[in-house]
């Protein structure tokens, strides 16, 4: 009992928790989006063995990939290893990873009889696995790191499955939103009950955070964003169990922020394309943030990457409330000394 007690005081004072909490740090956390993936050789060697989606389901092998960059690198906080699309074949969404493609699916959805066929899911009896490798992390992580649980958020999931893979123009997830509104909320609304319930089981199992990428919202217009989009991520997000912080990412989101405020979050994750003192003070300080290194920085020299941290870190001015993080996830030919780098850098010039 007294044990669990002293953990539960140690969690509690993770930089990286505090900071979410908008609580004062002895220096501004970081971790980085796809911290564990192809950059790593670690990744790359089990990668040789086994397909991305067999590396998923297997509990035992996503938790060792998980911890991976968190024994190498001094990383505030581990993200589940995972992907925002795991929970759409139990829907009945068919897809599969092709090589250098990306993912494809094979019955892009168009009609209305798609959506009905659209199934609701119970994560933990169907999605077993991913419940199950948190819970062995977090026995691993013990005291050294917190764990953060994820999903896609609604627009980008429907995104994925209308189009069938990823996209440059959105022209049938667009046509469907514009010309079969009730459709397309009858989509958005069961898509939303699927991650409320996905989160909240993840939530259960041991995640001390959550994010949520809504990774492709930045091709709408904002007004656009309030009408078909704002209402489905607000409803997800008042779902989710808020005992744990919940950090609300997009790219190319500089128009969308204060929306992205109104739908929720306790931080709001920004990529490099807007400047991260401005997009703070338009959010208002009563939000944390999330960001915002171009992952192309890291490519260096070192001297580059320098400038760009104190720039990153002088724009946020040290308020509580500051997470470290690249603008999107970390490329696969980034250089691992790079990453390192960085992240003494963050921790040595935030040092306060
Ligand atoms: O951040 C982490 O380290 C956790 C793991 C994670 C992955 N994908 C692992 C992954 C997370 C959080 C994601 C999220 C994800 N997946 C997003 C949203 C984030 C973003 O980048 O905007 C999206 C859009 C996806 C869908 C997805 N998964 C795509 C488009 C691809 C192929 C593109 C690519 O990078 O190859 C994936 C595959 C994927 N997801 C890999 C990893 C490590 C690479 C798989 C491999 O080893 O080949």
């Amino acid at each position: 009992m007294v044990q669990r007690y002293v953990m539960k005081e140690v969690e509690e004072h993770y930089p990286f928790l505090m900071a979410c909490r908008r609580q004062p740090t002895p220096y501004t956390p970081i971790w980085l989006m796809r911290q564990a993936g192809r950059y790593m050789k670690e990744y790359r060697a089990l990668r040789k063995q086994y397909s991305f989606l067999e590396m998923c389901k297997n509990p035992e092998l996503a938790a060792r990939v998980t911890l991976q960059p968190i024994g190498k690198f001094n990383l505030d906080a581990a993200i589940i290893f995972s992907d925002i699309l795991i929970p759409l074949e139990p829907m009945g969404v068919e897809f599969e990873f092709a090589k250098g493609e990306g993912p494809v699916f094979h019955h892009p959805l168009r009609e209305r009889k798609d959506v009905e066929r659209l199934r609701l899911v119970e994560p933990e009896e169907e999605i077993p696995f991913l419940m199950k490798a948190i819970r062995i992390v977090r026995k691993e992580l013990e005291g050294k790191a917190p764990l953060i649980g994820f999903s896609g958020a609604p627009f980008t999931l429907a995104s994925y499955i209308i189009e069938g893979g990823h996209s440059s123009n959105y022209v049938f997830t667009k046509s469907l939103m514009y010309q079969d509104r009730p459709t397309w909320d009858a989509l958005m609304e069961k898509i939303s009950e699927v991650l409320v319930r996905y989160l909240n089981a993840q939530i259960r199992s041991g995640v001390q955070a959550v994010q949520i990428f809504d990774s492709w919202v930045g091709c709408l217009t904002p007004g656009d964003y309030d009408e078909y989009v704002l209402p489905h991520s607000r409803r997800v997000i008042e779902g989710v169990d808020r005992s744990v912080p919940l950090i609300h990412f997009a790219t190319s989101n500089s128009t969308l922020l204060e929306r992205m405020k109104q739908a929720g979050g306790d931080v709001i994750g920004v990529d490099w394309r807007v400047d991260i003192g401005e997009a703070w003070t338009r959010l208002g300080y009563d939000v944390g943030i999330q960001g915002n290194l171009d992952p192309v920085i890291l490519y260096g020299p070192v001297s580059l990457i320098e400038k760009n941290v104190k720039k990153i870190l002088d724009s946020a001015g040290s308020r509580p409330g500051h997470i470290f993080n690249l603008g999107h996830g970390i490329l696969p030919t980034t250089p691992p000394d790079h990453v390192a780098a960085l992240i003494d850098m963050v921790h040595e010039y935030s040092s306060r």
